[in-house]
Parts: structure tokens; C-alpha cells; sequence
């Protein structure tokens, strides 16, 4: 079982998408462990996107996941960081395929709606850089056995 964190960004906030984000990984099967709607300040920003710093996109990248509210979200699932990143679609929304969130409903990398971690080692961090252990909340759902399987 897999957890990846995810950022509903500012300009997905602004455009009324929260829900519309969270219906498609509902519906896909993931199942949502933790929430909570802030205000990112420039620590945490820097923190989150370190991995960038001195990228020429990194101070744009900082002002606009501190622009705005962001929704951040844990959400687990048997391979739920891959599953994640292919519901968002790639990073270029030019480039993500149709039925992807960032296809439908995006057009410029800078305004790209989403975040959700890439790798084990990177959803681990994060969890952690934005939740505390107690802000989590592994539940029992009646559809598991539906939804994941042995095979
Ligand atoms: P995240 O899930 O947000 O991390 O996206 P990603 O993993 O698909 O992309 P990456 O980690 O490479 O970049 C992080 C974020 O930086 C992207 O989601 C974009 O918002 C932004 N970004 C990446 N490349 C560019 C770029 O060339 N120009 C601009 N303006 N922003 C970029
Ligand atoms: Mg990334």
C-alpha cells in the first residue's frame, strides 16, 4: 500500500476545482487519509520545492503555491503514487493526455493545478513536512475488497 501527498494548488482553489480534483481520485479508488485547506508560507514553500532552488522557474514556483489557499491532501492506495500522477497528467498540461485533469482543465506549466509526490522516498518526506503523524487517518472502508484484489 502505497501514500502520496497531494496539493490542490492556488489557482485550482481559485477556480472552484477542489471538488472536481477529488471526485476523480475518489472515483478512481484512492482513498483520502488526511486534509486540511491553509495558506502556504515562504518556509514551507521553500521546503516543498527545495528540490528546485536555482531553477529559473523556482522564485515564480514559490510565489504561486504562496499566492492563494492550497488544499493538501494524503490520499493511499496500491500504487498510489504512479495512479496519482497519471490522473493529474503530465507536468506540461500541452503535454498531458486527454481525460487528465491537467489536459482538461489546464494549458501553461506555471498554472498546473496539482502537485503530488514521485516517488516512495518523496511521498515520505512530504507526508511529513505537511502533516504530523496524528493528522492522519487510516480508516476501514466497506469497498476495499472491491477495489483491491488479490491477484
Ligand atoms: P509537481 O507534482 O507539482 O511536483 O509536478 P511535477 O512533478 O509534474 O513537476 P516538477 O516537479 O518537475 O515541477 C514542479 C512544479 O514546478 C510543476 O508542477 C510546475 O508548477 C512548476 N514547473 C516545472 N517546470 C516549469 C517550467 O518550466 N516553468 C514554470 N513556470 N513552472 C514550472
Ligand atoms: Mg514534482
Amino acid at each position: 500500500m502505497e501514500r502520496t501527498l497531494v496539493l490542490i494548488k492556488p489557482d485550482a482553489v481559485q477556480r472552484g476545482l477542489i471538488g472536481e480534483i477529488i471526485l476523480r481520485l475518489e472515483r478512481r479508488g484512492l482513498k483520502l487519509i488526511a486534509a486540511k485547506f491553509l495558506q502556504v508560507n515562504q518556509e514551507l514553500a521553500e521546503t516543498h520545492y527545495a528540490v528546485h532552488k536555482g531553477k529559473p522557474f523556482y522564485e515564480g514556483l514559490v510565489r504561486y503555491i504562496t499566492s492563494s489557499p492550497v488544499m493538501a491532501m494524503v490520499w493511499e492506495g496500491p500504487n498510489a503514487i504512479a495512479a496519482v500522477r497519471q490522473t493529474m497528467g503530465a507536468t506540461r498540461p500541452t503535454e498531458a493526455a486527454p481525460g487528465t485533469i491537467r489536459h482538461d482543465f489546464a494549458l501553461e506549466v506555471g498554472r498546473n493545478l496539482t502537485h503530488a509526490s514521485d516517488s516512495p522516498e518523496t511521498a515520505a518526506q512530504e507526508i511529513a513536512l505537511w502533516f504530523k503523524p496524528e493528522e492522519l487517518y487510516p480508516w476501514d472502508r466497506a469497498t476495499d475488497a472491491w477495489i483491491m484484489g488479490q491477484n
